[in-house]
C-alpha cells in the first residue's frame, strides 16, 4: 500500500520537527554550559541526540513505504533563557506542540485507513507520555529547589546522571 500524500507530507514535517527539537535542546545545552551547569547541560545534550534519533525514525520509515524524502527548513532555536527553570518551561512546551503533532499524525493515519503507519506511530504516541513526564518532573523539582544554591547543585549534578534512555541512574 502506498503511503497517501498528505500522510507523506506530514511525516516529512515531523522529521523537521524532531531535527528542530534536536536543534533546540542544543540550544539549551548550550545556555547551561555557558553558566557552567554541567550536569542540565549533558542533561540536554542527551536529549538532543534523542530527537535526532526520532528524525531518523520517520526517515528511515518513509524510505521503507517507498516514499519521498523531502528535507524542510529548520528554524534557528531559541538561545536566550534566564534560568534553568525557564529552560525546563520552554521544553515542556515544545515536547506538548510534538505531541499534539504526533496525535495529528496518528488521526491522519487512521483516516488513511494506513494501519502499518498507525502501528508505526505507536511507537511515538508511548515515547511522547515519557517525554512529558521526564521534563514536568525536573520542572517540579526545580519549583521545589527555589532559590536554594546547594540544592540547585545537587539538583544539577543528578540531572547529569541520566543515562540514554532517559533515566537518572
Ligand atoms: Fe521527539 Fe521530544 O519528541
Amino acid at each position: 500500500m502506498k503511503l497517501s500524500a498528505e500522510l507523506q507530507e506530514a511525516l516529512n514535517a515531523q522529521i523537521g520537527m524532531e531535527f528542530h527539537a534536536s536543534y533546540s535542546y542544543l540550544s539549551m545545552a548550550a545556555y547551561f554550559e555557558a553558566n557552567s551547569w554541567d550536569g542540565f547541560a549533558s542533561w540536554m545534550s542527551l536529549q538532543s541526540d534523542e530527537e535526532r534519533v526520532h528524525a531518523m525514525k520517520f526517515y528511515t520509515y518513509l524510505l521503507d513505504r517507498g516514499a519521498t524524502v523531502s528535507l524542510p527548513a529548520i528554524e534557528a532555536p531559541r538561545r536566550d533563557f534566564s534560568s534553568p527553570l525557564e529552560v525546563f518551561e520552554a521544553s515542556l512546551e515544545q515536547e506538548q506542540a510534538v505531541t499534539a503533532s504526533i496525535n495529528r499524525l496518528y488521526k491522519i493515519a487512521h483516516e488513511c485507513d494506513d494501519y502499518a503507519t498507525v502501528s508505526f506511530l505507536k511507537w511515538f504516541v508511548d515515547e511522547q507520555v515519557e517525554e512529558e513526564k521526564a521534563v514536568s518532573d525536573m520542572i517540579e523539582k526545580l519549583g521545589r529547589v527555589g532559590d536554594n544554591p546547594d540544592a540547585m547543585l545537587l539538583l544539577d549534578s543528578l540531572a547529569g546522571e541520566r543515562d540514554s534512555e532517559g533515566e537518572e541512574d
